[in-house]
């Protein structure tokens, strides 16, 4: 085999440092001179191709359809039979869902695998793209991995190519690649029997049949595939239930990202009259997922928590949970549930890999962010169709509304009001200088009083991993406030222009009453709080957010 590898001569290349989940770039910048092969390279180098005993190492590849992964697909073939690797398992078409790809490194007890997609950025030639690679337990690499890539990539000096033809990706089955096995699959099956193995399909077929109606929206992304497969051909949602179901190497100029600012042709059917009784949409690569009921939004913070008081209706999930974890801006409501259950409640850092650990070690079996994540110890990501199963079989037991079932659930909790504001594409400079500042204000803001609020604590969160005692600092700054209230800022870690500010907001309602009221109205002196706090505009120029949700 080694005389088909081709060792080229490469020089390292700035700012290859992967963030929150993998290495994105504009699309333009991957395609450049060497730019995939010498972050590829850092990975095996990193990872290593082979074992202990100079055996292959087996990988999993697959990514979420977007423009030119079908190219970095036979690069990274190509590169990873050059460095020894002994097998790789790749879904049919380079397609496989982060859920998806997750589940086959599991299944198939790899090595890890390496997944294509800038997530719920959008793609096309002028957008973005991304890589990351996930250990052999599924989850996305540790910090201490990322980091050791980066240093590898200011060091690289060659990277290995094999010489050959393409794989044939459209071709499920077994071929050769100079000595190394690829292993193309259907993306979709494999998850869809795991789905079936943690829900009860007869139950939410049951209440298809009964006429519940659903809107899938796919985004033009990964998820289309497995929602139709799942929804309309496993559990018998009607025909059409899912759209814009076909992944689009542009996903079809849509903004891949479920939520209300770019989802909106979904809320716009969810809060029309004869909505459907259900509301669902996925991002780009099928992690992340929103849900809405007939004319009530639900944030993911509360379907963080409403998943958790009722996962035990689902029969992967009968005999309880064991914990209950949480990225540390999204909202308390989880807590409440975990405190209920007296089970443990965690409190990570921003990013999935944060919960690696917890799921691994049996601390937590559900985990949440408030960017609409959310999960299980089923795989080491999030999932969106995972979530939007388990709310179908809730409402299948349940037999009650979306809209019922938030009203109970704050009856019995209280309510914590949420909502994330994000200011995009600031300068860089003048983001990191308005969270210096506020560093530096931190100590000063104990005890102050805002719009009658008073701050009790104000720090710059920092995390202890409680399974392997590795220590993250400077997570985001955050204000607590005596009445429970509560303001992170931090600055986003996977934007590809400029600088993205995340305002998290959030206030807790004891009921019984003022349990509905809207959001933003309930949050409205906490986000006044947030702006002079922080002076945002006179850091940044900017007055009002560029997403809500
Ligand atoms: C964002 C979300 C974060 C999520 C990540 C990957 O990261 O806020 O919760 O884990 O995308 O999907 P951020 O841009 O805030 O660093
Ligand atoms: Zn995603």
């Amino acid at each position: 085999m080694t005389q088909h590898v081709t060792a080229v001569a490469t020089q390292p290349i700035a700012g290859q440092k992967p963030g929150t989940s993998g290495l994105r770039k504009k699309t333009p910048v991957f395609m450049g001179r060497h730019y995939l092969e010498n972050f590829i390279q850092s990975i095996f180098d990193v990872i290593g191709c082979r074992d202990e005993n100079g055996k292959g190492k087996t990988f999993v590849l697959g990514g979420d359809g977007r423009y030119f992964n079908d190219r970095a697909a036979q690069v990274i073939l190509r590169m990873a039979a050059a460095n020894g690797a002994g097998r790789v398992i790749v879904g049919q078409g380079a397609i496989l869902s982060t859920p998806a790809a997750s589940h086959l490194i599991r299944l198939n007890k790899t090595d890890g695998g390496i997944i294509m997609s800038a997530s719920h950025n959008p793609g096309g030639p002028h957008e973005d793209w991304g890589v990351k690679f996930n250990m052999a337990n599924g989850g996305p690499a540790p910090e201490a991995k990322t980091e050791a890539m980066y240093q590898r990539t200011l060091e690289i000096s060659e990277y290995r190519i094999l010489e050959a033809q393409d794989v044939d990706l459209t071709r499920i089955g077994r071929q050769d690649l100079g000595g190394m096995i690829v292993d193309v699959v259907d993306p979709v099956a494999d998850y869809a029997a795991l789905m079936e193995s943690l829900f009860d399909f007869a139950a939410i077929r049951a209440m298809f049949a009964g006429g519940f109606r659903m809107r899938m929206d796919g985004m033009c992304a990964v998820t289309g595939p497995y929602a139709t497969e799942i929804l309309e051909n496993r559990l018998g949602a009607a025909p059409g239930t899912v759209v814009n179901k076909v992944p689009l190497p542009d996903f079809g100029g849509m903004h891949p990202d479920p939520n209300p600012t770019w989802a909106q042709a979904l809320m716009d059917e969810m809060f029309a009259d004869a909505a459907p009784d259900f509301g669902a949409a996925s991002d780009g690569d099928g992690d992340r997922n929103m849900v809405v009921g007939a004319g009530i939004y639900v944030s993911p913070s509360d379907s963080l928590a409403v998943l958790a008081a009722n996962a035990h209706l689902a029969p992967g999930y009968k005999a309880g949970l064991k914990g209950i974890a949480r990225s540390m801006p999204t909202s308390a409501a989880a807590d409440r549930v975990a405190d209920a259950l007296g089970i443990g409640k965690y409190e990570t850092p921003t990013g999935w890999k944060f919960f690696g650990n917890l799921l691994d070690a049996g601390k937590a079996t559900i985990c949440g962010e408030e960017s609409f994540g959310t999960g299980s110890d089923h795989v080491r990501e999030k999932d969106g169709l995972w979530a939007v199963l388990l709310w179908l079989n809730i409402l299948a037991v349940r037999k009650q509304s979306v809209a019922e079932i938030l009203a109970e659930h704050w009856a019995k909790y209280g309510r914590n009001y949420y909502s994330r504001h994000d200011f995009e594409a600031i300068d860089a400079a003048k983001a990191e200088a308005m969270m210096q500042a506020l560093r530096q204000a931190l100590p000063a803001l104990r005890g102050r009083k805002f719009d009658g609020m008073r701050v009790s604590t104000a720090d710059d969160f920092a995390y202890t991993d409680p399974v392997d005692g590795s220590v993250s600092v400077k997570q985001g700054v955050r204000v607590l406030f005596q009445d429970g209230s509560r303001i992170v800022y931090r600055l986003s870690g996977t934007g590809t222009e400029g600088a993205t500010l995340r305002v998290y907001l959030e206030r807790y309602a004891a009921g019984p009453d003022g349990l509905d009221l809207d959001a933003q109205a309930a949050l409205t002196p906490v986000i006044r709080a947030a702006h002079d706090m922080a002076e945002i505009a006179a850091h940044t120029g900017r007055t009002t957010p560029d997403v809500i949700t």
